[in-house]
């Protein structure tokens, strides 16, 4: 298809021009070439961003994991699919190649069946960046199952919560997790979550690292013993076009944690031609996306994207600074990475150390380097251009969200011209708009406003699992017929975006989105807070870093209050996890809260950035005496 892969700027504005034109056109070409349909749609798309309703490849039958490994069986079964790289570096590397993730797959999806799992059921995938992470999340959708992959740095408690929320019955998991020089033990954590989760009849475990763990009879089963003995075969599920595939939990400015729903062939149609173009994949090249497959980016971008364009992609089980920073460049000189995909906030962690980590590798198979999940600064930017891309690859900063799906504004390499922290021009057929607060479009260059999309895109999430009015109200209801992101982002004199970060009270903490409701929630949890407020402040290493200001009951003594930041923290842990822990805690006495008794989150913001030196007119909160105690005491 002439339009799959686009070379040079022109053609960029070409092929974009026609898919707004006619969306439908275009997305049919490209859902007509390069995929396997059991029966094609009887119409490309039905839309109403109202209700929400968005309806892509209706009346089509199909089965993602036939798209991601059956169709390349003839052509690359012996090819590597996915490459897995140990934690420990002794470790050997694993070339799974199509062939046998096929018969991996198909193996697990008959484990799956024989302990009663069925089209349409619910199952919870708590696993460490292991190969059975990436065939678990296939046999899922191999026998037509939702997954609902848990980041396994999650507490019990956030993984109850996410079970209860969608239903799970299943949960696969394993006996514990290494991390650096660290294990952790998956299996007691998930014991404890599954003590508030009655619906969970069965436990798959996975051996990672023979831990001693509880097996409970009935309900946990050792998972290599039932695959040894099943079948390679299993017949993929028919799926309709706009059956779920899977939920994928992203914190939400308020409340709960919302279960994005995505559904089938739009998904698979968008993120493999995301991949193709963004990552200007070639047979052959080896592409690593450091995400853990917990977050969207590892969904489409380590396992379906790739996958379904039959590449090879790299899954890291470790961190980038175990055994010692050079980690991540160790890995791509010795798996001659072509394309590397990674987040700003691991980007200055590794510009922090000594440059010798990237000096002694052979770094010269990398073509094309990625960033996501927060804006990257300038300093970030020069750094991975000029150290790990020695100025000949491209950058890509590609902006999307857990709700979008795929790469939504991108340059394509080698033909958009890149400029530092722009996510330049948005992808092929997605059509952005800055929007001001009385809801009116901000036409022209050089603006800023809120950004919103004003058509639908194949891998929009269709609802939030139980819970469509909250879709609604988060996405749609702020501005007419559009979707609203919750980013704000300014477009420049040619027209590319940069993201300038989020509008709402969602704060990304190296690269993790965390609610301030439900931290704030964790920390009044403590018996001796009264009331709590959570904002972020700008951290050199983690983007952003979680500030609370804490009334207390009754004031202690400051040995007392030592305890009470330490036993926030560990509230924080068990209820959310070691990423929510915040840096700074302050006792204060009061909160600035406007008449009407809301938060001022604003003057909480500028005070623990250190910029406290002009706040506005404060003078019509209920309480203003409190603003300089607590300027007064900042940490
Ligand atoms: C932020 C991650 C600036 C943004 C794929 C968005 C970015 C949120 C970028 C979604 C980028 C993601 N530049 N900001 N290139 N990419 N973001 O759901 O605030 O984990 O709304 O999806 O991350 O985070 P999520």
């Amino acid at each position: 298809m002439s339009n799959y892969h686009i070379k040079h700027l022109e053609e960029y504005y070409q092929v974009y021009r026609k898919s707004v034109r006619n969306p439908e056109l275009f997305w049919e070409e490209v859902a007509e070439e390069h995929f396997l349909w059991h029966k094609k749609w009887d119409n490309v798309l039905s839309w109403d961003f109202k209700k929400p309703e968005v309806k892509w490849f209706e009346g089509a039958k199909l089965n993602i994991t036939e798209n991601c490994i059956d169709r390349h069986l003839h052509t690359r079964g012996n090819r590597t699919a996915i490459l897995f790289e140990p934690n420990n570096p002794e470790e050997p590397a694993q070339h799974i190649s199509y062939s046998q993730l096929h018969a991996r797959v198909n193996q697990m999806a008959n484990v799956l069946k024989s302990k009663g799992i069925k089209k349409g059921d619910r199952v919870c995938i708590y696993l460490p960046m292991i190969p059975e992470l990436a065939v678990a999340v296939l046999a899922c959708a191999r026998i037509g199952a939702i997954h609902s992959v848990v980041f396994a740095g999650f507490s019990s408690t956030a993984l109850s919560t996410r079970i209860n929320d969608c239903g799970a019955k299943m949960v696969i998991t394993s006996d514990g997790s290494y991390r650096g020089d660290k294990t952790i033990d998956l299996k007691g954590i998930v014991d404890k979550a599954l003590d508030d989760c009655p619906g969970v009849n069965c436990v798959l475990v996975v051996n990672r690292i023979n831990g001693e763990i509880n097996m409970k009879s009935g309900r946990d089963y050792w998972i290599q013993p039932l695959l040894d003995k099943s079948s390679s075969d299993f017949p993929a599920e028919i799926m309709d076009a706009e059956d779920p595939l899977f939920i994928l939990y992203t914190s939400g400015s308020t409340g709960k944690p919302k279960g994005m729903l995505h559904t089938t062939a739009g998904y698979m149609v968008y993120t493999a031609y995301t991949f193709k173009n963004v990552f200007q994949y070639k047979q052959d090249d080896v592409y690593w996306c450091t995400a853990d497959i917990g977050w969207i980016t590892g969904h489409s971008y380590i396992i379906y994207g790739p996958l379904l364009n039959g590449a090879t992609s790299v899954m890291f089980e470790g961190v980038p600074h175990y055994p010692d920073f050079g980690r991540f460049w160790e890995i791509v000189e010795k798996h001659k990475v072509n394309q590397f995909y990674t987040a700003p906030t691991a980007i200055r962690a590794l510009a922090k150390q000594h440059l010798d980590f990237v000096e002694k590798r052979d770094l010269s198979s990398l073509k094309v380097l990625g960033t996501v999940g927060e804006p990257i600064n300038e300093e970030a930017w020069h750094w991975y251009n000029d150290n790990v891309g020695k100025k000949k690859c491209p950058i890509v900063d590609t902006w999307w969200q857990t709700e979008t799906g795929g790469i939504m504004i991108t340059p394509i390499p080698f033909a958009t011209p890149t400029k530092p922290t722009y996510a330049t021009l948005p992808f092929i057929g997605i059509q952005p708009v800055l929007m001001d607060e009385n809801g009116a479009e901000i036409h022209g260059n050089q603006v800023d406003g809120r950004l919103c999309i004003k058509f639908p895109w194949p891998s929009i999430a269709r609802s939030i699992w139980g819970d469509h009015q909250r879709f609604k109200d988060t996405y749609f209801s702020a501005f007419e017929n559009m979707y609203f992101t919750g980013d704000g982002a300014l477009r420049d004199e040619v027209g590319y975006y940069r993201i300038t970060g989020r509008v709402d009270d969602v704060i990304i903490v190296s690269g993790h989105n965390l609610g301030t409701a439900p931290i704030e929630d964790a920390i009044n949890e403590h018996p001796a807070v009264a009331e709590s407020a959570v904002v972020g402040f700008p951290h050199d290493v983690k983007g952003n870093a979680l500030y609370g200001f804490v009334i207390l009951k009754e004031t202690g003594e400051g040995r007392v209050q030592d305890n009470v930041r330490k036993e926030i923290n560990q509230i924080i842990t068990e209820h959310i996890g070691p990423i929510a822990k915040l840096d700074k805690i302050q006792f204060t006495s009061g909160l600035p809260k406007t008449r009407s008794g809301k938060i001022m989150r604003r003057i909480l913001r500028k005070i623990a950035a250190r910029d406290a030196e002009n706040l506005g007119d404060i003078s019509t909160l209920l309480n203003p005496e409190v603003v300089d105690e607590i300027k007064g005491s900042a940490m």
